[in-house]
């Protein structure tokens, strides 16, 4: 029985315990507790300024929460989290290139492994003829593509995409979301995309929405 148990314990890959975050004395996340298995593409719904962002960020280790654990359980010891900005944040100076082989300067990969992965995922992202490019030079589905491969870059366990389709019509809104869902499948990943966007409901394998602080499973 108790190995029974272990069993279960064992297996989600994101367990987020009683966690609170305050802004000065505005309460964002009031104490909520949910585990994701290995596997699932999560939507994470809710208006704006709910704190899907700041929940995405502390899952991610980017900020800390006020109060609470958020445990990843994985065997990727260096590169649990893979995180598409819901701004992109483009280095705005550097080549497309540059900008997706980055995580692999700041994990110390060598120059011709970083070119080779990059070469790798821009063909799988259909990006290619842009690396010589900076990112005022490329469009918002390309912005996007790009954001994914860096995201990519370091082969995470998990995958997490804020408001992935934000800014975009519903063709390339439909186009990044097939990307992202062909990525899912390909790749041994867990998925959390955060939008207001209802056309993720028909990629996701589980619903959780954000509403006063709380979260709603499959809603
Ligand atoms: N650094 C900060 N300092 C103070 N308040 C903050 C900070 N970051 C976020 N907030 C507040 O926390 C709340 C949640 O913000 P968050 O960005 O997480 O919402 P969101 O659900 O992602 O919204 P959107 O859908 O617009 O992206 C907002 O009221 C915001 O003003
Ligand atoms: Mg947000």
């Amino acid at each position: 029985m108790l190995t029974f148990y272990a069993i279960i314990l064992d297996m989600s890959i994101i367990k987020i315990e009683n966690l609170t975050k305050t802004y000065h004395d505005k309460t964002i996340l009031d104490n909520i507790s949910l585990e994701i298995v290995p596997g699932e593409l999560v939507w994470l719904k809710g208006a704006s300024g709910t704190g899907k962002t700041t929940l995405l960020h502390i899952i991610a280790g980017l900020e800390s929460p006020t109060s609470g654990h958020v445990i990843i359980e994985t065997k990727k010891a260096a590169n649990k989290v893979g995180f598409i900005y819901q701004d992109f944040y483009l280095q705005k100076q550097l080549t497309i290139r540059d900008n997706i082989s980055l995580p692999g300067v700041f994990a110390g990969m060598p120059k011709k492994s970083r070119l080779a992965r990059t070469k790798e995922l821009a063909a799988a992202l259909n990006i290619s003829d842009i690396l010589d490019y900076k990112p005022a030079q490329i469009s918002g589905g390309q912005a996007e593509r790009a954001c994914i491969a860096r995201a990519l870059f370091l082969n995470p366990a998990i995958l997490i995409a804020d408001e992935p389709t934000n800014n975009l019509d519903e063709q390339n809104s439909k186009n990044v979301l097939n990307i992202i869902q062909e990525i899912w499948r390909d790749f041994d990943i867990t998925i959390i995309i955060a939008s207001h966007d209802p056309l993720v409901k028909d990629y996701a394998t589980k619903t959780i929405e954000l509403s006063k602080g709380k979260l709603h499973e499959n809603t």
